[in-house]
């Protein structure tokens, strides 16, 4: 990860196809662009790819989660369940919905932990959403329950997660929808780009719609397309898709090369037994981005993290319990309800309340959590370095913290 690392001709040929018709949107203009329409074709692809029936590509992963709530029919006064430990835009997007997120804990599978969330369950509950963080996925199986018990919604955000599997179904394709992210960082990038997929017509045929201006897309001439819904503007470009296009073709490869190098990691980080690592419910299904794992305390976590760090040896190294972007503890502006617009009475009220809200189980979890990234081209010669430093600093640690009886 990310898949810019291996950036060659495949994408350069792509994008220049593109060039060559000089049609960068990816509707309309159906002369002059000669045939090529990348973005319909990555479409096809993913679908092919995953298993599913629809593909709707849009201009991010917030799009992407964004045109998913507002196709699912969730809005104002809506409850989404969701984790406390993911990036931003997944509150982001409920909100700008008109929906409120009620923030859950989650388990040793880094995402949300089904009793958590039954707990959370009200009468206003509309949707269940977990995130594939990391690579690695949610324990499907109890949330599916719930929300077959319950008559909720299950969105898969999958947006860290493309390519992962449960089960032998991919991530994405079990609940009524999933979205994915191609932003710069992804496994698949194409710099920014999203993908809502779902197997319903209706709710493919409502994706489409909205994520171009409600147009109908029925006839050949986009001024006498009819506007069922109103909808916005979250289209990709011809470019993006291009890119996208030949970075999803090389997936396979990304794959098998960081699986390589996260075995070889996590057989150098289980050399010491204080080392436990995350639960994954499906580990052939991991796509490897990363490797998760824990001390016994958070004492003994910062420490090495601060070890790490004199070493020089911290980069790819993220102790996310710190982290601005990604766990609740520091997302004041949200518990602080800062918001650029007027909120709703309802959603405002549920933000306050997450300043006061205690989540101990998730900072139990998180405090003693480090994720390592893991890069695309590496070694084995280079992964076994990076290993040994880790394992290095960590015994320097436990040499001088002594773990609580
Ligand atoms: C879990 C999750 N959801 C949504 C997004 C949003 O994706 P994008 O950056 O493409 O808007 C991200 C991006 O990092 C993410 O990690």
């Amino acid at each position: 990860m990310p898949g810019y690392e291996l950036f060659g001709p495949e994408e350069r040929k792509e994008v220049n196809d593109v060039l060559e018709t000089g049609i960068l949107m990816r509707y309309g203009f159906d002369g002059p662009r000669k045939g090529i329409w990348k973005s319909k074709e990555l479409e096809a692809e993913i679908c092919k790819k995953l298993g599913c029936n629809h593909t709707q590509l849009v201009s991010s992963g917030t799009a992407a989660l964004t045109a998913a709530y507002a196709a699912l029919g969730i809005g104002a006064g809506d409850e989404v369940i969701m984790p406390v430990f993911t990036f931003v835009a997944s509150f982001e997007c409920i909100l700008s919905v008109g929906a409120i997120p009620v923030l859950v804990d989650v388990d040793e599978t880094l995402t949300l932990d089904p009793e958590a969330v039954r707990r959370a369950i009200t009468p206003r509950t509309k949707c269940i959403m977990p995130v594939h963080m990391c690579g690695a996925m949610a324990d499907l199986d109890p949330l599916l329950q719930i929300c077959t018990e319950h008559n909720l919604i299950l969105l898969e955000d999958a947006c860290q997660s493309f390519g992962g599997r449960y089960k032998g179904k991919y991530l994405g394709t079990m609940g009524h929808a999933g979205t994915f992210s191609f932003d710069f960082v992804k496994i698949v990038t194409c710099a920014e780009g999203g993908a809502i997929i779902t197997n319903s017509q209706d709710l493919y045929t409502k994706l489409d719609g909205f994520s171009d201006h409600g147009h109908d897309h029925k006839g050949a001439d986009r001024g006498a397309d009819l506007h069922p819904f109103i909808g916005y503007n979250f289209r990709i470009s011809e470019l993006h898709a291009a890119v996208g296009l030949a970075q999803v073709r090389k997936l396979e490869q990304f794959l098998s090369m960081q699986r390589k190098s996260q075995q070889q990691l996590k057989a150098i980080l289980s050399t010491i037994p204080e080392v436990s690592f995350r639960h994954v419910p499906d580990p052939g299904g991991d796509i490897c981005t990363f490797v998760s794992w824990f001390l016994p305390t958070e004492e003994i976590t910062r420490a090495v993290v601060a070890e790490l760090k004199q070493q020089g040896a911290l980069a790819g190294n993220f102790y996310w319990y710190d982290n601005n972007w990604h766990y609740i503890r520091k997302w004041d502006h949200l518990k602080e309800a800062a918001s650029l617009y007027k909120l709703t009475d309802p959603q405002r009220t549920a933000l306050l309340a997450l300043g006061t809200t205690r989540f101990d189980p998730s900072d139990k979890i998180m405090s003693r959590c480090i994720s390592t990234a893991i890069g695309l081209l590496w070694t084995e010669e280079q992964t076994r370095e990076k290993g040994e430093k880790i394992v290095a600093a960590i015994r320097k640690v436990l040499s001088r913290i002594k773990i609580p009886a």
